[in-house]
């Protein structure tokens, strides 16, 4: 190469890169916001979040619509078919980009171009059967990639790409993705699959047999739903899973620890084992609302350290178990409406714990039986309980050696013992209690 060609490159490359940051800036002005879709700019903990959900948008908004470059680029629900080669231009500094619950059927090998620090994308629920390994090459920070709910064609033009999804340290790569064709293979996860089968041709009277040789996942037994697959992630404002009207009965498994909210509501879940939450450590809302749920074991919510809302509303509870919101140390929102609640001893210790955790605002606690009970406030009925004036019940009255005596002596007793287990023991200072016997 001559000094004159090497120097006629660089000119080039310093004027055409000139031109391009001019036309950035002049486009980041205000005019910008016309060609904007109507979609929502804002920051949080100093990323820009470009929320482009549900907008009815049939192709990637330009870069240069926003005032800032984006972090995160937010378009799941839209009606997107095809990302086309250097389709993201302009978007370099993105590290999420969601484009779940779209229509998209066509990657081509270029479209991810320049996503260098992209390092979550989500592709789930789309219309993708095949996918070259090429399109993850310009994405070396790549850590999280979600391609289940396509209908994926797991034939040889696959392979590069299961290949590269079951090297080891891609281990977040293409999980619960699964093969629709074909037949023989359909149910297969990619993950599993044996790569080097799917370029051998097969003889055309071997695929009747294939079918039987999946021990992976015998039909007839039921597995546990995977809450990755049943349920939408969605990343924006904060992590929240919606597993609403899903059929569930019961909590699905893999519940992923970022999860800050939680819909569970309109299924038919009818109990909640102990530790179902354990691993969703960041847990903030979980709405429970519209199951079926009878039973919540004593465990079951241990580990919510930092829940603040819960919706238990409308299902079939008629108390809570002792011990059951032991855990929930910051709740500010309990919900308890359109539920059966039975007055009776049993219901007698969700009114101390919301008495002893007063900043607890709740709602719906109202007697459903027995009859004269009903339509009462739980809090009266337990009032007048420990006043020593219950209503005139001629069955059926709780007896002494029903109650257990260490607990349930006087009230300022209990709550002195409640308290001394209820408070978390980091956030506990020494104190006396003073225990006064009102008898
Ligand atoms: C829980 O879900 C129900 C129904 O989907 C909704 O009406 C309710 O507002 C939700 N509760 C919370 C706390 O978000």
């Amino acid at each position: 190469m001559t000094k004159f060609m090497f120097g006629l490159i660089i000119y080039y490359l310093f004027f055409s890169c000139v031109r391009v940051r001019g036309a950035g800036r002049h486009s980041r002005s205000d005019t910008s916001r016309l060609v904007a879709p109507n979609c929502a700019e804002s920051t949080e903990s100093g990323e820009v979040f470009i929320d482009c959900q549900e907008r009815h948008l049939n192709t990637i908004p330009s870069s240069q619509a926003w005032s800032k470059e984006p972090k995160h680029l937010l378009l799941a629900r839209n009606r997107i078919k095809v990302l086309r080669n250097r389709i993201f231009t302009g978007y370099e500094a993105l590290t999420s980009l969601d484009l779940q619950q779209n229509e998209i059927s066509l990657v081509e090998e270029g479209a991810f171009e320049g996503l260098t620090r992209l390092t979550t994308l989500l592709l789930q629920h789309n219309r993708l059967s095949t996918l070259s390994e090429e399109i993850i090459i310009p994405m070396p920070n790549l850590r999280y990639m979600r391609l289940y709910d396509n209908p994926w064609n797991c034939q040889c033009a696959m392979d590069g790409l299961i290949h590269t999804l079951q090297v080891p340290s891609n281990r977040n790569l293409g999980n619960h993705a699964k093969c629709e064709e074909p037949v023989w293979l359909k149910g297969r996860k990619l993950k599993q699959l044996e790569a080097e089968q799917l370029c051998k041709e097969l003889p055309p009277n071997d695929e009747g047999t294939r079918p039987s040789t999946s021990p992976l996942e015998p039909s007839g037994i039921r597995i546990k739903p995977h809450a990755t697959q049943v349920c939408h992630t969605y990343l924006f404002p904060q992590v929240r899973m919606d597993c609403r009207n899903k059929g569930l009965t019961e909590v699905p498994m893999g519940i992923p620890d970022d999860v800050v909210h939680l819909d569970l509501s309109h299924n038919a879940i009818r109990h909640l084992k102990a530790k179902e939450f354990q691993g969703a450590k960041n847990l903030k809302i979980l709405n429970l609302s519209n199951n079926n749920m009878e039973h919540l074991d004593t465990a079951s919510l241990t580990g919510l350290l930092h829940l603040r809302e819960l919706d238990l509303s409308n299902n079939l509870l008629h108390f809570v178990q002792y011990g059951v919101l032991e855990d929930l140390y910051f709740l500010s929102q309990l919900k308890l409406g359109e539920n059966p609640w039975v007055c009776d001893y049993s219901i007698h210790y969700m009114v101390y714990w919301l008495r002893l955790h007063p900043a607890v605002r709740y709602s719906g606690l109202l007697c459903r039986s027995p009859p004269e009970y009903t339509g009462e406030r739980v809090e009266e009925y337990v009032n007048n309980y420990n006043r020593g004036c219950p209503k005139e019940r001629p069955y059926n009255r709780p007896s002494a050696d029903q109650t257990d005596p260490e607990l349930w002596n006087t009230p300022l007793e209990l709550q002195a013992e409640l308290e001394e287990e209820l408070e978390p023991s980091h956030l506990r200072v020494p104190q006396k209690y003073e225990i006064f016997r009102l008898s």
